[in-house]
């Protein structure tokens, strides 16, 4: 895992606690409260001596730039190199019934319009976009062509993928659903990256959500709400805080077997430590610890089967939530001391 960071050449001007903002009216950056254009150069530290480090910078300075970008390796700087913590299991309850009801009381304004709308024109950058519309007619093959990047499908709320089975992956565009007249289909569409290169594969220049007509038996699907769903911490904070001020309303599934869902639970850090999240026995989906995303699971796919948790993230007391896609086998997580890759 790397950080970016852009540094500017203080140590070229004398150091002084200056400062930096963003001037969103004017579209320009302003240091000390003037405006200041950056030109940067990229510097990875890490394969230079650190004797070198002074000529480098002078070098780049005296190329014109006045700024410097740098990736940071978290493990060069681990405050105790190789000490992590086992916090052990971690017990996972859902928050409300079903993936669906939960995301929806975090989802954005929707949009309606006759064929669904992609991520680009809803402004929602990446992330989640939940895609509905009320069938006119009853049928089985639903269809999602150039549907980017992954789809998981819900007929009123309950969920149609075959097991492990992730639409939009391994070559799979079409699912057969159980589906009525009147019933509601949904799409919850996740978006993975971007390429920021043509590819003659992908001819929407990497615009993500469903595409060109989903269809049903063959026939295109109208009407379509498209809500992009809203993963800021205060967002997912409000999830965990519905229900552990209210823990009567937590269910409790004992093995959350083909459940996608939002699971939520709490554990305490006696010392605050790096730790690994492990995916182990869950399908796939997306880790937050209070309130910030750590990043995408799916042990099956791997090769990391754990996910990094820096020890700035970790609290005394700290919430886990999981937004689970596809369903696990059981109810906890663990937190161990060491990485595993498969
Ligand atoms: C997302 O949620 C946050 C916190 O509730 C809110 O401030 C923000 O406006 C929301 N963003 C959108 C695009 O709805
Ligand atoms: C969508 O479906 C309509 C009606 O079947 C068809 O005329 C049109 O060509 C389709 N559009 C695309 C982009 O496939
Ligand atoms: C954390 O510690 C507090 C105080 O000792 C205790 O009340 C709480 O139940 C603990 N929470 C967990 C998840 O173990
Ligand atoms: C993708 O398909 C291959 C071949 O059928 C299968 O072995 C693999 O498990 C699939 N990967 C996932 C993540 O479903």
């Amino acid at each position: 895992m790397h950080l970016v960071v852009l540094i500017l050449f203080s140590i070229f001007y004398g150091y002084h606690a200056g400062t930096f903002t963003v001037d969103y009216t004017n579209h320009q950056f302003l240091k000390d409260g003037k405006p200041f254009r950056y030109l940067s150069g990229s510097i990875h530290y890490m394969r230079v001596h650190p004797g070198l480090w002074n000529d480098r910078l002078q070098r780049i300075r005296a190329l014109g730039l006045n700024a410097i970008q740098v990736y940071v390796p978290w493990n060069l700087h681990e405050p105790t190199p190789g000490k992590m913590a086992n916090y052990g299991q971690v017990t996972l309850q859902r928050i409300g019934t079903n993936l669906i009801s939960t995301l929806t009381q975090i989802q954005e304004p929707c949009q309606q319009g006759q064929d669904p709308i992609n991520f680009e024109q809803l402004d929602h950058a990446y992330g989640y976009v939940l895609y509905t519309t009320t069938l006119a007619n009853g049928g089985k093959l639903l269809t999602t062509p150039h549907i980017a990047d992954y789809g998981y499908v819900f007929v009123n709320n309950v969920y149609q993928n075959p097991s492990g089975i992730v639409v939009g992956h391994n070559g799979t565009s079409s699912i057969t659903i159980n589906a009525q007249a009147g019933d509601t289909l949904r799409i919850l569409v996740e978006e993975r990256g971007r390429i920021n290169y043509w590819n003659s594969y992908l001819p929407y220049l990497d615009r993500k959500g469903l595409h060109t007509n989903v269809t049903l038996d063959g026939i295109p699907l109208k009407n379509w709400y498209s809500c992009g769903i809203n993963l800021t911490k205060t967002a997912v904070d409000s999830l965990a805080n519905s229900v552990i001020n209210a823990p009567e309303s937590l269910d409790f599934p004992i093995k959350v077997s083909a459940a996608p869902g939002v699971y939520v639970g709490q554990f305490n850090a006696s010392q605050l430590q790096d730790t690994f999240f492990d995916s182990t026995g869950w399908g796939k989906g997306q880790l937050f610890i209070n309130g910030y995303n750590l990043g995408r699971y799916w042990p099956l796919a791997g090769p990391q089967i754990t996910l990094y948790v820096p020890k700035p993230y970790i609290q005394q007391v700290n919430t886990v939530i999981l937004i689970e896609l596809v369903g696990a086998q059981q109810n906890y997580v663990n937190f161990v001391d060491h990485a595993i890759y498969h």
